[in-house]
């Protein structure tokens, strides 16, 4: 197959790049990726020489630029390009709805327009809104309800992509999963700028009062998800993926203290976030179901895992948070 990833410079982008190239080595990949401050070719120096992958620096609302890789002999597009961190889009909305929304639509535009290529769409929890602490998990069957600009211009997207199905035939599959961590997680998100900071001995924030529960999902178990959906899944439809790891903030916080041998005098309880959702939770039942997918990962293994990959891979965060990583992309591929 030959698959568009977009956005595949960013954390679970470039996680999926990794993971496709393990388990599917014939394939072939196109890379396109606008490089914003979240894109990091640094992410995927292993596999930069890997003949059967190019990368293409690109915005995916230039519709000249899409319809030409689109054009080029596609299986597959698989859409991760995003805004995606919340506080951003509690600053500014406008670069969400652009690559969110307008993003999304041109890629959908470019597929239709070359005999309707398959689309699989990368979505998020967010959209269902906010759960309170006793009621059900999330399902496919649950109403939209996207309550901070990220979840609304997400929503936005979800329900384009359905559109171009029903009024276009498209072949299109969507995943709405969980809070993703693991290697490679940006450091403005809590677990990687947790970590990266107590390694600096420096106090972690805590919005609030720590109380809101997320269910956490380990990158490559939502990899092996889209895997599983791209592979098996029925065209047209939506599978929710979740880490069955739900936990407070201030419960997770105190894990990865607990697992970095740091006290709990280094919490340092900040102003909430506007806004802030108090509960996400995801039933994958559907997709154990229809697909055979489930997490394989624990919450504890993987945060171990992910401790080991920042305490390996201090250059890389380190450069992250200096800034110096928007560098990389004139040094490999500038003039
Ligand atoms: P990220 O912010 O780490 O990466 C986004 C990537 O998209 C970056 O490489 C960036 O350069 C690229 N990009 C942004 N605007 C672009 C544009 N206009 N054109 C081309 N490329 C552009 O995001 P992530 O955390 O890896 O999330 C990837 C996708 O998964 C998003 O669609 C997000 O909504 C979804 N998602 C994320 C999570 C999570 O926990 N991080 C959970 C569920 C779903
Ligand atoms: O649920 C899926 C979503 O998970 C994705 O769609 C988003 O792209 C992704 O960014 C993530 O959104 P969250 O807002 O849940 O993730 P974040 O890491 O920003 O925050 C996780 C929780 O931790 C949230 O309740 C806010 C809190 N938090 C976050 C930061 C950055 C803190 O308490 N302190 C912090 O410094």
């Amino acid at each position: 197959m030959k698959l568009l990833v977009t956005g595949g410079a960013g954390f679970i982008g470039s996680n999926f790049i990794r993971y496709w190239l393990a388990n599917h080595p014939d394939d072939f990949i196109v890379n396109l990726d606008k490089l914003t401050y979240a894109g990091n070719l640094e992410n995927l120096k292993d596999i930069e020489k890997n003949p059967n992958y190019k990368f293409v620096q690109g915005d995916i609302c230039d519709f000249e630029l899409v319809n030409g890789l689109v054009s080029d002999k596609l299986d597959i597009i698989v859409h991760f390009a995003a805004e995606s961190h919340v506080d951003r889009s509690v600053m500014s909305s406008r670069d969400f709805i652009r690559t969110n929304v307008e993003g999304t639509m041109t890629l959908l535009d470019a597929a239709k327009n070359n005999g309707g290529v398959r689309f699989h769409h990368v979505s998020t929890d967010e959209v269902f809104g906010d759960l309170s602490l006793d009621g059900a998990a999330f399902t496919e069957k649950s109403h939209y309800n996207p309550r901070n600009p990220y979840s609304a211009s997400k929503a936005a997207s979800d329900h384009l992509v359905r559109a171009y199905y029903h009024t276009h035939g498209l072949p299109i599959t969507i995943s709405n999963c969980s809070n993703n961590y693991g290697p490679y997680h940006f450091p403005e998100k809590m677990i990687p700028l947790f970590i990266t900071n107590l390694m600096e001995n420096k106090k972690v924030p805590v919005y609030g009062d720590g109380k809101n529960v997320r269910d956490w999902i380990f990158v490559t178990d939502h990899c092996r998800g889209i895997d599983f959906i791209i592979q098996k899944g029925k065209i047209g439809q939506t599978y929710c993926l979740g880490g069955n790891s739900e936990i407070t903030n201030i419960d997770l916080t105190k894990k990865i203290l607990s697992l970095m041998g740091k006290g709990e005098d280094m919490i340092e309880y900040v102003k909430d976030r506007p806004g802030h959702d108090l509960r996400y939770a995801m039933d994958y039942a559907k997709a154990k179901q229809e697909l055979g997918w489930e997490p394989l990962l624990s919450l504890h293994e993987g945060l171990m895992q992910t401790i080991e990959w920042y305490n390996d891979n201090q250059a890389w965060w380190q450069r992250v948070k200096s800034g110096e990583y928007q560098e990389y992309y004139e040094k490999q591929y500038g003039e």
